[in-house]
């Protein structure tokens, strides 16, 4: 069997990693990168530490406006399918890469599957869920990190090729976590202690693009106490240039985007998370650190439900106050699988061909 593969964007090389180690035992995989994503740091260092083949084919799109950069994919993306004729295409999470890959591939007849599928925010304003909501309905394998991903599903008339395998991104984490304790110095590097720093990421567009939500949330920043590593994604450096916002970084320990061992080792060692990731506030959980989310909604509502998680948006008090005084509690039940997501996904692909 044949698989072509879409990736382009950081959480993406990631969640393929686990599923692509397990494909290749059995079938042929073609490994297309969009070029989504291409600095060192947002891109080659997560193939070099994640044991990721290197990609079959790089269409190097790069950036640009998300009509622009979508068309460019689907044009690259065409070419790839006509002349692999895969089995299947395989597309992961909700960015521009994965809204290219699906619809290429379905207005050529060839089977789509989804891997983190049915997953909602319930805001048509974020780009990620338009991409979401149009890669799931033509989608013919849907594979839902969560019940509540099938049920949103359900509520969209999607029953058919849905199967809830759990997430693979702690597939990822189970692979990484050992070797991040061992592999990475960050923590001596940046001279930081267990439990003695907050951990931030930031690069959601409703965030970055909104100058008066991004000034608030580095004036949370820059008001706490605690030692604050910060990670910039270059969106958001761009953005804190643009809007002449560098004093208000100082504080933080603002930091070039890290490799998945040293963001693992960070995030094992931060005393809490704040962040608007998606992939973060999942590793926030799994390795048991509280995490404080900087956005108004999110779709990992297990997360808040457990108590381990909680909606700060973009206001500078409300993040200040999380950050001092938010406790989760001892409990902390599993959520979203038992890590071996990618076997279940590599047996359904097989038996589904
Ligand atoms: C994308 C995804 C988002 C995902 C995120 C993961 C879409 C619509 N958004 O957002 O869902 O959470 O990736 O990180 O697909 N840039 C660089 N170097 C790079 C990549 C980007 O400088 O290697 C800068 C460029 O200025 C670019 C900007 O970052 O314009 C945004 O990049 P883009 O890939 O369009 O969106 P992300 O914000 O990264
Ligand atoms: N990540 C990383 N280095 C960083 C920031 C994030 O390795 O500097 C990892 C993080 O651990 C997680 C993934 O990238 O596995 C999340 O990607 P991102 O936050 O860019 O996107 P999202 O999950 O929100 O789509």
């Amino acid at each position: 069997m044949k698989i072509v593969t879409i990736v382009g964007a950081r959480p993406q090389f990631i969640k393929a990693a686990p599923v692509s180690r397990i494909l290749r035992q059995m079938h042929t995989e073609v490994l297309v990168h969009t070029g989504q994503h291409y600095d060192d740091n947002m891109s080659a260092v997560f193939f070099a530490e994640l044991g990721l083949p290197q990609p079959d084919v790089n269409l190097g799109v790069g950036s640009a406006p998300h009509g622009a950069q979508t068309g460019a994919m689907l044009a690259g993306i065409e070419q790839v399918l006509l002349a692999e004729k895969p089995d299947w295409t395989l597309v992961y999470g909700d960015t521009n890469s994965t809204l290219a890959g699906a619809l290429a591939a379905a207005k050529l007849h060839i089977p789509v599957a989804h891997v983190e599928a049915g997953l909602r925010s319930f805001n048509r304003a974020m780009p990620e869920e338009v991409n979401r909501v149009l890669t799931d309905h033509i989608a013919d394998l849907l594979f839902c990190p969560s019940q509540t991903a099938v049920d949103n599903l359900v509520h969209e008339g999607i029953t058919r090729g849905v199967y809830l395998v759990g997430d693979v991104m702690a597939d990822a984490l189970a692979y990484a976590a050992e070797r991040a304790a061992t592999h990475s110095d960050i923590l001596q590097r940046l001279g930081l202690t267990e439990k003695g720093f907050l951990l931030a990421t930031v690069h959601r567009a409703e965030n970055t693009d909104d100058p008066v939500r991004l000034r608030a949330i580095l004036d949370a920043f820059a008001a706490l106490d605690e030692p604050i590593v910060f990670p910039v994604h270059p969106r958001t450096r761009a953005r804190i240039e643009a809007l002449n916002l560098k004093s208000k970084i100082q504080n933080p320990k603002s930091i070039a985007p890290v490799g998945y061992l040293d963001m693992v080792r960070l995030e094992q060692a931060a005393r809490m998370i704040l962040t608007d990731s998606g992939g973060i506030q999942k590793e926030a959980y799994w390795l048991g650190v509280p995490c404080v989310t900087l956005r108004d909604e999110t779709e990992w509502v297990e997360t808040v439900q457990a108590g381990w998680n909680v909606l700060a948006g973009a206001e500078t008090e409300r993040i200040v106050m999380a950050a001092c005084h938010f406790a989760p509690p001892t409990a902390h039940p599993p959520l979203y699988g038992d890590g071996q997501s990618a076997d279940k996904i590599a047996l359904r692909l097989t038996s589904s061909a």
